[in-house]
């Protein structure tokens, strides 16, 4: 079926895969925060399970390295009481030569539910979502330089909780946007649920061909594109996909673009400072801000169970519903 239109809604225009955040309404961004408030009241529970997706089973399937995104699925099948299997490529029949599309059916075959995936190559998780089995769902957890959706949702899940009138909102997101699946994910999601002014903030090498097409005001100097902002995104940069001499040097590009107190305080008072992880500290923050009293950054990590919760209760939870006689 290549080059038919794919989606990740099922026909009532509920979520059935979970790819991207383009295209997703404001009230499908909404339903998914809210529903993530519930579960983040599970996690602080002394038994912080709930036994919505007993019986199902979730493979986590990540070709590239991972932290947060993997614990933080792993933990949220988990206590969604769903069986969980992370995949170790490393010592799985792909390095016998066995092809991904016969990993995935071996899987397949396991009755599986759903597939997590992480792959270095843009389009991988959209790939595979249209080559699975129809009762397989798929979410992306971070695909080359395309989308990391449950990533995007986190922030904005964090940005609410400290500033819920999106309407008034002025973001920055500063750094590697060329290469930053993490940014577009972002831009998206903060446009869709109505953010004010979203501003890039990067070198002309670290921003993409024509910056203007992501929706986002464009700048060239920290700044300026600090000045007078409410949340503060900075953002790594993705080593493994530059290609070729981009900057002068580290120290250059910290000195330049490296985040301190002091070129903090053009932010408003009151601007919270985000980072997606993993941090190169003395890169593009410094420890004084990624560790100081404006810094969400840990928060953000928590969110993840909630969030990834959330989607995946949204995804197998509605799947069993729509099946259920009367
Ligand atoms: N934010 C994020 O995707 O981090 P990991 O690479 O550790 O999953």
């Amino acid at each position: 079926m290549a080059g038919l239109p794919f989606s990740q809604l099922d026909g009532a225009g509920h979520l059935r895969h979970f790819l991207t955040t383009e295209g997703l309404s404001r009230e499908t961004l909404t339903d998914i925060l809210d529903t993530a408030d519930s579960f983040a009241a599970v996690g602080k529970r002394a038994i912080k399970k709930v036994p919505l997706l007993r019986g199902k089973t979730v493979v986590n399937l990540f070709f590239e390295p991972s932290t947060r995104t993997l614990t933080t699925f792993e933990l949220a099948a988990k206590r969604l009481s769903a069986d969980v299997m992370n995949i170790n490529l490393k010592r799985s029949a792909a390095v016998k030569g066995e092809s991904l599309l016969d990993t995935l059916h071996t899987l397949e075959a396991m009755h599986c539910d759903m597939f997590v995936i992480r792959h270095a190559s843009s389009g991988a998780a959209h790939f595979i979502a249209r080559n699975v089995a129809p009762h397989i769902s798929v979410m992306n957890g971070g695909d080359g330089r395309h989308a990391h959706p449950s990533q995007a949702l986190i922030d904005v899940y964090t940005i609410r909780q400290h500033k819920p009138d999106f309407s008034k909102l002025r973001v920055a997101i500063v750094g590697d946007i060329a290469h930053s699946r993490v940014a577009r994910s972002q831009i998206r999601t903060l446009r869709a649920l109505g953010v004010k002014e979203v501003r890039i903030v990067a070198p002309r090498t670290l921003l993409p061909p024509m910056p203007e097409a992501l929706g986002a005001k464009v700048f060239l100097s920290l700044e300026e594109g600090l000045r007078d902002v409410d949340v503060v995104m900075m953002l790594r940069l993705q080593q493994e996909r530059i290609q070729g001499p981009l900057l002068p040097s580290l120290h250059e590009y910290n000195a330049c673009y490296g985040l301190t107190e002091k070129k903090l305080a053009v932010a408003k008072a009151d601007a919270i400072v985000m980072h997606p992880g993993p941090l190169n500290r003395g890169v593009e923050i410094d420890s004084e801000v990624a560790d100081g009293p404006r810094s969400v950054i840990l928060q953000q990590v928590s969110h993840g169970i909630a969030i990834r919760m959330a989607v995946m209760s949204m995804i197998l939870g509605r799947r069993d519903a729509a099946k259920e006689p009367g």
